[in-house]
């Protein structure tokens, strides 16, 4: 697919950046997950993890050092390349990555989890979620959980820019199926670029209809009025969270879900 080998190529060029920003990160314990992740997640000690869209590894980490077992995919070999060698310079144990597309995963992984984890920018980079609730149900054991904290598709309708003036302004429609292509976005840890990518709206219904289709459970799905990243001009509360004062409990940003394989 197109999208996919752009996709591809724009993230494997921010591969190198995020490697010596996430090591660094890490060796001086500054990466942390966001308060409200931290507090969901909850004790994971002990379980075997699926990490998906893990990027070169940085959260992986994380669900390592509270005592998981993970294992992290990502489409891009760089991401894979420098994830290993995080891993192996740092030496973290009871982590391995896979290099796959999500979307084809379930055709050569078959392995079961306890849990699937997913978070901070990732379901905008998938076609397809009713592929993407197939692959969940693939990879977790019965009774095994889903966990997500993504952006909230409401807020990705909107002009970054005009939104820091407060002002509301859908640019991106909340319907829509098509890709969007953008000719370039910038990095949020380096001051890097990335190149042509495509990004797909998935409604809220999009999300849940999937999962629910597959015979997962909704346990939860929260909204929040704080963002993992800076959208442009928001208050950064200093946690891995920001906000704009002006919108506080008046728009949502992101979400979090959790869902169980009950079927
Ligand atoms: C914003 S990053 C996610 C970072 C995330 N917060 C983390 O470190 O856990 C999005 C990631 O999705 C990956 N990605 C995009 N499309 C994908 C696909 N179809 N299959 C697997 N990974 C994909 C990109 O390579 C990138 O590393």
């Amino acid at each position: 697919m197109k999208e996919i080998e752009a996709n591809k190529e724009a993230w494997g060029s921010l591969s190198k950046g995020h490697y010596e920003h996430y090591k660094k990160a890490i060796q001086n314990k500054s990466h942390s997950f966001n308060p409200i992740i931290d507090e969901e997640l909850g004790d994971i000690s002990g379980k075997s993890i699926i990490h998906l869209q893990c990027n070169t590894g940085a959260d992986t980490v994380l669900l390592a050092q509270k005592g998981a077992i993970v294992t992290g995919v990502d489409l891009v070999p760089e991401n894979i390349f420098y994830a290993n060698k995080m891993v192996q310079e740092l030496n973290i144990k009871n982590i391995d990555f896979i290099a796959s597309d999500i979307m084809k995963l379930k055709e050569h992984h078959h392995k079961k989890y306890d849990m699937v984890f997913t978070s901070e920018g990732v379901l905008c980079w998938l076609p397809d979620l009713a592929q993407w609730a197939e692959t969940i149900k693939h990879l977790l054991k019965q009774n095994g959980v889903l966990y997500v904290f993504d952006s909230h598709p409401f807020f990705m309708t909107f002009d970054a820019d005009k939104l820091s003036e407060n002002k509301l302004e859908i640019t991106y429609p909340y319907f829509i199926r098509e890709s969007e292509c953008f000719e370039e976005m910038n990095d949020y840890c380096t001051e890097n670029t990335m190149g042509v990518n495509y990004e797909w709206m998935h409604k809220v219904s999009d999300i849940i209809n999937p999962l629910a289709k597959e015979g997962l459970k909704i346990e939860y799905f929260n909204e929040y009025d704080r963002l993992f990243f800076n959208g442009g001009g928001m208050e950064n509360l200093g946690n891995g969270l920001y906000h704009y004062p002006f919108f506080d409990k008046k728009l949502p940003f992101s979400f979090s879900l959790k869902a169980r394989l009950i079927a």
